[in-house]
């Protein structure tokens, strides 16, 4: 029987921590409940005490999210472990994860203590933290560059602690498969208390080998996995949940491993979390990239209609592929409406199915096929919490030789209109909506790409601003990419605004 090795998600955690990534409360709600279909074991839903945002994200994960472990992530202090516990405690199954650094340059350059102390110090928060939660992990960091020998000593420790899950990062993405694969024989055989605790592996991929070293870890030993859909996450980002889920599906006789995952909520959860955080998934990615599972080489196609096998080692309909092609149009009723939904894992109330068909078919009467993901979009800005300050109205562009826009706004029930020239139609709105809501702003970040499929498909505009030192993303869609382009602007300005205030009315800077 092959051994069932768990899935820790950490996309709402460490994928968060992408440069540029930043879900709000409902879209982390959203991701948690599609991480929940598709049946991790365990999803860390952030990092309590970072912001209040981060608090409330996984306070409410814990709170409507059922199915999986809701972890959350604290250091080795007893305020991070305070505030982690008071996030997850609701959920049936909470659990707080703690790390301290361990590697010389982490004990001497960053915390300026001996390792000594540190051993200390994770002892006795791991200590603090069972006296609050039963399920607690421990994760010495940068473990990949720290020495063989104090590594085993804080296992040892912290096992003997109360920690149920010592977690193995290479935080740098460092390591080698088989440094990674011997540094988890060397644990198991070295540690005597091992057999009480899951060992598990956290890698980056700097080098590009975090699925590597992730399944090396698993060859010999490991029995928890820490990754992100997509591989979001620090710098080059984590490793990719989707390749380690279907590497060990694909090749159970290599690792004698498999998982609990339903794999065929994966690309569900992979395209929900490109569209939500704005990262596009490059189009080779291996199981979720567009190209992933097609041929598009003549000799291919032909040993494919022949027998899939020839080419093709994991069938597409096991990743849902196949499953969200099914389409609603303009004659499609609410009831169908509400199926394909609820087939969707939305469950919405009568007002929520008014405002959401009435989008559905605005959408339907420009396109003659609505895919899952323009549903996705449409749940998406139906239920998204941001407070339309400035709303757009109207929009009217030409471009040429002095592209020109005339945008209508609306604030609080009055009509505000202004009409501006740019470089193309895109910015002279930009030019009109700055002179509108009076703020200005740095553009830093702007792309536009198709996210579902055909002639019409509707374009999601993202766009990343700056003002104050704050940041902010906007997102909006439309089959008018001008449109969806204003639309994610204002988006990115109501947000901004939304921050401003609240952090003036408690006094907190941002993260
Ligand atoms: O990469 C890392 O070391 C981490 C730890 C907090 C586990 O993300
Ligand atoms: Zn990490």
């Amino acid at each position: 029987m092959p051994r069932v090795i768990k899935i820790f998600d950490t996309t709402l955690r460490d994928g968060e921590q992408s440069p540029g990534a930043s879900l709000n409360i409902s879209e982390k709600l959203a991701i948690a409940h599609q991480l929940a279909a598709l049946n991790v074991d365990i999803i860390e839903a952030g990092f309590p005490i970072s912001s209040p945002e981060d608090f409330e994200a996984v306070r409410r994960v814990a709170r409507e999210v059922r199915g999986p472990v809701i972890c959350g992530l604290a250091r080795t202090l007893e305020e991070d472990i305070d505030r982690c516990w008071e996030a997850v405690k609701d959920s049936p199954r909470p659990r707080i994860h703690t790390f301290i650094g361990t590697s010389p340059v982490h004990i001497e350059k960053k915390l300026g203590k001996t390792p000594a102390e540190v051993l200390d110090i994770a002892v006795t928060t791991v200590q603090f933290a069972r006296e609050r939660c039963e399920d607690v992990e421990f994760s010495p960091e940068d473990a990949m560059r720290t020495d063989l020998h104090f590594l085993a000593e804080i296992v040892e420790a912290t096992i003997e602690a109360g920690a149920s899950t010592i977690n193995i990062p290479d935080t740098v993405g460092y390591a080698t498969p088989w440094e990674m694969s011997n540094t988890i024989q060397y644990l198991r055989e070295k540690v005597p208390n091992i057999d009480e605790c899951t060992i598990s592996v956290h890698c980056h991929d700097d080098l590009g080998m975090s699925v590597a070293n992730s399944l090396a870890a698993v060859k010999a030993g490991a029995g928890q996995v820490e990754c992100t859909i997509n591989g979001m996450g620090e710098r080059a980002g984590n490793a990719s949940l989707e390749e380690i889920v279907m590497a060990l599906k694909t090749r159970t006789d290599e690792f004698g491993a498999t998982t609990n995952v339903r794999t065929r909520q994966i690309i569900k959860a992979s395209r929900m979390v490109s569209n939500l955080s704005g990262f596009v998934v490059q189009p080779n990615k291996a199981i979720v990239g567009d190209n992933a599972f097609a041929h598009e080489a003549g000799i291919h196609q032909h040993g494919v209609i022949m027998d899939r096998q020839t080419y093709e080692i994991m069938k597409p309909e096991d990743v849902g592929l196949s499953e969200s092609m099914l389409t609603l149009g303009r004659r499609s009723g609410r009831h169908g409406l509400r199926q394909r939904l609820a087939d969707l894992g939305y469950e919405i109330s009568d007002e929520q199915l008014d405002v959401v068909y009435q989008r559905f078919l605005e959408v339907a009467d420009k396109k003659k096929q609505v895919y899952d993901e323009d549903l996705e979009l449409i749940m998406r800005e139906a239920t998204e919490e941001v407070t339309e300050t400035w709303r757009l109205v109207g929009l009217q562009t030409t471009s040429g030789a002095m592209p020109t826009a005339t945008v209508k706004l609306e604030k609080e029930g009055e009509t505000f209109a202004d009409a501006a020239c740019g470089n193309g139609p895109v910015d002279a709105a930009y030019q009109a909506i700055d002179r509108i809501t009076g703020v200005s702003l740095t553009l830093e970040d702007y792309s536009v790409r198709s996210v579902s499929m055909g002639r019409d498909a509707i374009g999601e505009a993202t766009v990343k601003v700056k003002r104050n030192g704050q940041e902010a993303l906007g997102k909006a869609s439309s089959t008018d990419i001008v449109e969806a382009s204003a639309k994610a602007y204002l988006n990115a300005i109501n947000r901004l605004l939304v921050r401003e205030s609240r952090n003036a009315s408690d006094g907190q800077g941002s993260r």
